[in-house]
């Protein structure tokens, strides 16, 4: 079984020294990649900009820099993948223009004019076979769970991994993540606060309930 992993943060470049990012670091993405690879599935991680290893050398590491960057990498490689986890933080936004030189300081405002970015995890939800499974994450502020469930209906997923902010332990940068697993049957599965190595092997035996029962790929 090959699974395809996005994660960490993608940069979107106003000038040459300047972009616009996030705050995620990619940890929970490369702790599913390590645990995926443990679990003997081939791996192949698309890696938004972050400070990160990978040990497993069952993993193959992409990385990319915007979100343009990502979605080629991760259409080059959907078609041959049986599962995908969407673990990125991926820009909704990026700058119109990009500036071929430093913006200099001036007296006026500036204004940088965004365009959206292209949803990956959504563009792939439309070409999926109906033998491949998909997993989001949604790290909502507020109506968690009807956000999580609208985005997993929106984004054709067989499960979404919802994390608050609300919680404290779990979100950006922290080793630990608490988590509440939607999928779409209507299970729903509350963790405790766990590291995030933990509720990496928590969502592997998940998807590997779900894929039990998927047929084969033909
Ligand atoms: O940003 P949003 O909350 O919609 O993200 C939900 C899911 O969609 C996440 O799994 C994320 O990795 C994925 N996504 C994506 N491409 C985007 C935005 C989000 O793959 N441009």
């Amino acid at each position: 079984m090959k699974v395809l992993i996005t994660a960490g943060a993608t940069y979107e470049r106003i000038d040459p020294v300047r972009f616009i990012g996030n705050y995620s670091t990619g940890k929970m993405g490369f702790a599913l990649a390590e645990t995926c690879a443990e679990h003997g599935f081939e791996v192949v991680l698309i890696a938004g900009k972050v400070n990160l290893q990978t040990q497993h050398a069952g993993i193959q590491r992409i990385d990319v820099e915007s979100a343009e960057e990502m979605y080629n990498a991760v259409m080059e490689n959907f078609t041959d993948c049986d599962i995908a986890i969407w673990c990125a933080a991926v820009a909704d936004f990026t700058p119109e223009k990009v500036y071929s030189e430093k913006v200099k300081r001036g007296q006026d405002d500036l204004i940088i004019r965004l365009k959206p970015t292209k949803d990956i995890a959504a563009a792939a939800g439309k070409i999926k076979r109906e033998n491949q499974i998909l997993i989001g994450f949604a790290l909502e502020t507020n109506n968690e769970e009807l956000n999580a469930l609208s985005k997993m209906q929106r984004k054709n997923l067989d499960m979404i991994v919802l994390n608050s902010l609300k919680d404290s332990g779990a979100g950006f940068g922290c080793d630990t993540n608490k988590v509440t697993v939607f999928k779409k049957n209507g299970e729903k599965i509350s963790l405790p606060l766990m590291s995030k190595k933990e509720v990496a092997e928590e969502v592997v035996k998940e998807i590997e309930n779900i894929s039990t029962f998927a047929p084969k790929k033909k």
